[in-house]
């Protein structure tokens, strides 16, 4: 999941990258991006991505800093985003402290959705690091990471589907990695990070947060499985959406 990946993405981003805010059954991400919304406020949109959550952002603050590692992206967003005067876009790794993380004002909230998702732990915790830095004292950080509770949920629910159906059970992601311990599990074909809900509570109070919130993003099972049951409801898939602050000194 490097530059030359996010590029290539870029082409058919919408079709192959999963969307958390169209997915959102509840609407968690942006209740919880109007609990931090200031119109006089400046925020970032950090791994924008083709800037599908800008919008959002755009609408409940003052400014907003749109930046993602891929320039074709970038481009994508600030096209599909021109009636927005109040962006400002950028492309930069946000895993190192180069000029354009250096440039930026302290932002009173990053919002930062399915970003820390490569298998690489190092460059993770170089991306949240950054993604801290760049908050003002008593900042808000909306993080969403995949669930790795969600992913053992549902090879449950594919193992309960085959013996209804009866059909010898299917290879299931979990099963077949080798690095489920990690968090490491592929989505179609790629290793991505996932997270335990008490790993993410641990990563962030370790770094000095204060955890505002922890929920459950919830999508619809046909997510997960091409045409999935009706029987199959709820809990639903989930990712994690964590609102953390940073402290006021
Ligand atoms: C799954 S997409 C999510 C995009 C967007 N946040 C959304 O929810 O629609 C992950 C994004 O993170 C960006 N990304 C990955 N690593 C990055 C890095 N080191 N620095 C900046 N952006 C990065 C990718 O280019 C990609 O656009």
């Amino acid at each position: 999941m490097d530059i030359t990946y996010w590029n290539r993405a870029a082409a058919c981003y919408d079709d192959d990258i999963f969307s958390v805010l169209r997915n959102d059954r509840n609407g968690v991400l942006l209740r919880a991006m109007e609990r931090v919304a200031n119109p006089r406020g400046v925020a970032g949109d950090l791994g924008c991505g083709s800037g599908i959550i800008l919008p959002e952002v755009a609408r409940r603050f003052g400014k907003v800093h749109a930046i993602d590692l891929s320039p074709k992206l970038v481009e994508i967003a600030r096209a599909s985003c021109r009636r927005f005067t109040n962006i400002e876009y950028g492309a930069a790794d946000l895993s190192r402290r180069g000029k354009a993380l250096a440039a930026l004002p302290k932002l009173d909230v990053v919002v930062n959705v399915n970003v820390l998702i490569a298998e690489s732990r190092p460059l993770r915790e170089a991306i949240l690091d950054n993604l801290i830095r760049a908050l003002r004292p008593g900042g808000h950080l909306l993080l969403v990471v995949p669930s790795l509770e969600s992913v053992l949920w549902t090879a449950a629910r594919l193992a309960e589907w085959n013996r209804r159906r009866r059909t010898p059970r299917l290879p299931d992601k979990v099963l077949d990695s080798k690095r489920a311990r990690e968090g490491i599990v592929k989505i179609e074909g790629v290793p991505t990070k996932h997270y335990l809900r008490e790993e993410l509570e641990s990563e962030l109070s370790q770094r000095g947060l204060k955890l505002c919130a922890l929920e459950k993003i919830e999508y619809h099972w046909d997510t997960e499985f091409d045409e999935a049951p009706k029987w199959m409801g709820t809990p639903f898939p989930w990712d994690w959406m964590c609102l953390a602050q940073r402290s006021k000194k």
